[in-house]
This record gives structure tokens, C-alpha cells and sequence, in this order.
């Protein structure tokens, strides 16, 4: 059913069945335009993220923090210290230095606060940027994962803990929790959903939805005019959720990243991407 108010229009599917659930009777499946296909086409060929990714160079450059040091001659995201190039594609992964598996943005931490002395609680206060109050983590974030570009993603997972940090990030996907009980799964495990006008990629295991998914991030939102990372995204989703704030660089992010980044193997990173 179609549904013309103003210049707005509104399609709206029967969810039929019974035992639907409520994430389901709020899911529309339609066939409504890419409402991002419009910011595409007016951004061209262009994406402000270009931005963010000349000025995560100079910072990948700059000497910086108590230890007098830059990120190029001291940060390791897995290819080797100050290799950047690939490096998202194969993350999150172990590292034996902090004994843990991390995703980017928790490394591109550690390298800031171990490596270069920075201060944890000032990067983290400043991690989302909002107009002039740009992020460093945001801008590094852009410069690292444009080095991935055309790189086919891959992950092993050959060590136990990178094995677990998988089956624990499968394990939240799919768990149901919070006043509305919703998983992520609940929105994301059906191919060709939407919520309001939003598409709902199916990531609850490998495909397309979650190749391309995984592919396009970090974006630059074109509704928040700032370049988002993937902690970023699953911080807003919890949200949507309705379950407590996420941690940043917490293990539940690194884990979900995990799953979501496994289940997109073999797909070819494009980021940083253009989102609504
Ligand atoms: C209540 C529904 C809902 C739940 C539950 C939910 N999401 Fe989302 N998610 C959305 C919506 C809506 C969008 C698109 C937002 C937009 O376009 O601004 C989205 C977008 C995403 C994206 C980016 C999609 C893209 O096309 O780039 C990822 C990744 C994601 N969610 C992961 C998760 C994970 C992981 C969870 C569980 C922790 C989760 N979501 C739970 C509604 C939900």
C-alpha cells in the first residue's frame, strides 16, 4: 500500500503471519527508492569524508603525546608497525602486546595512549566529533580504513581468542534483551527490511547485505555531517534497542564488530562510505 501526505510518501506492507513479532509489525518491507541513492547524486563522485581522511594523515604523522612520537613510527594495526595499508580489511584481531583482540578504533587507542602518551580520557571525551569539535579518532579512523581500499576483507580467525571474540559477538547478535526484547537480529535478520524509510541490512550471517554492510564503514553520515566508525554504529543501535549505553572499546563492540566483519569476508572494502 502506498500512502501520498504532502510531498512525503509512505509505503506500507501488511506484515502478514501469525506470531509476528513487534520488531516485525514495525519492519515495512517494500520496494521504496535508496533514499541515499539522492545524496550520492548530489555529492557525485565526491564524499566529504576526504576531509577526515587528509586530516587523519596529518595525524598518523604528527609527533605527538608525552612520548614525543608520531603513529607512522610507532603504531602497529597488525601489518606491522606504521602499515596502514590492508590493515582494516583483517581487523579486529589479536594482539600479543595487549593480549586481547581489538578492532580498530580500540588499537588506534592503545597506540595513541601506550605508544604516544596521549590522555585515555581526553581522546575519549572527544572520540564523536560534532561540528567544529572535530575527533582525532574519527579523522585517523577515515585515513587507516581508505589504505583498505579494494582490499578483499579477511579473517581467519586463527587464534582461540579470536575464535571466541566470533562466538561471543554471534551470541549478542542473536540475544534478545531490553523493555522492547529485541535482538539485532530482530532488525537485521531478514533481507529486504526497512524501519520508517531506512533500509535494514540482513547481518545475521554472510551475504551480500553483509558484505556491503561491512564494506561501506566508516561513512561519512550526510544527517550528522561528521565520518562515523563501526563502534559508533553499534553504539547508535544499542540505543535503538533500548539497552544501556555501549562502552566504547569495550569487548561487546570489538565481539559484535567481530561477527559482523566475519560474516562480510570476501567482500571488497569501500570505505570511508556515504550513509544517510
Ligand atoms: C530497532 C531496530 C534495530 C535494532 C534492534 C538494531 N538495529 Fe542496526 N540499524 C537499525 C536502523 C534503522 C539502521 C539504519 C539507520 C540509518 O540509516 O540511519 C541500522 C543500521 C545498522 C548498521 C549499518 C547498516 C548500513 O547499511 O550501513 C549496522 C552495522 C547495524 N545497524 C548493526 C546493528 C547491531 C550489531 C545491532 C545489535 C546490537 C543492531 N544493529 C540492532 C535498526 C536497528
Amino acid at each position: 500500500m502506498r500512502l501520498k501526505i504532502g510531498k512525503l510518501t509512505f509505503w506500507l506492507t501488511i506484515v502478514a503471519g501469525a506470531g509476528t513479532s513487534l520488531a516485525g509489525s514495525l519492519v515495512w518491507a517494500q520496494t521504496a527508492p535508496d533514499p541515499v541513492a539522492e545524496y550520492r547524486a548530489m555529492f557525485g563522485d565526491d564524499n566529504p569524508a576526504v576531509l577526515w581522511t587528509l586530516r587523519g594523515q596529518d595525524l598518523w604523522k604528527e609527533v605527538r603525546g608525552s612520548k614525543h612520537v608520531s603513529l607512522a613510527k610507532s603504531c602497529d594495526l597488525g601489518m606491522g608497525t606504521g602499515i596502514i595499508k590492508g590493515a582494516y580489511a583483517h581487523l579486529p584481531r589479536y594482539f600479543a602486546d595487549t593480549k586481547k583482540v581489538q578492532d580498530m578504533e580500540s588499537r588506534l587507542l592503545t597506540c595513541m595512549v601506550d605508544g604516544q602518551g596521549m590522555d585515555k580520557a581526553a581522546i575519549l571525551k572527544n572520540r564523536f566529533g560534532e561540528g567544529d569539535r572535530k575527533s582525532d579518532l574519527e579523522a585517523l579512523a577515515a585515513y587507516v580504513v581508505d589504505a583498505s581500499n579494494g582490499v578483499a576483507i579477511s579473517l581467519p580467525l586463527e587464534h582461540p581468542e579470536e575464535k571466541r571474540a566470533y562466538a561471543l559477538g554471534k551470541a549478542i547478535f542473536f540475544y534478545r534483551a531490553g523493555t522492547h526484547d529485541f535482538s539485532c537480529a530482530s532488525c537485521h535478520g531478514q533481507v529486504g527490511k526497512r524501519i520508517r524509510l531506512q533500509q535494514l541490512p540482513d547481518l545475521a550471517g554472510p551475504g551480500k547485505d553483509a558484505r556491503d554492510t561491512y564494506a561501506t564503514w566508516p561513512a561519512y553520515r550526510v544527517s550528522q555531517g561528521e565520518v562515523r566508525t563501526m563502534e559508533w554504529r553499534i553504539g547508535d543501535c544499542f540505543r535503538q534497542q533500548r539497552l544501556p549505553q555501549l562502552k566504547y572499546g569495550s569487548e561487546a563492540a570489538i565481539d559484535l564488530t567481530m561477527f559482523l566483519a566475519k560474516n562480510a569476508e570476501g567482500g571488497k572494502m569501500a570505505a570511508p562510505g556515504l550513509k544517510r
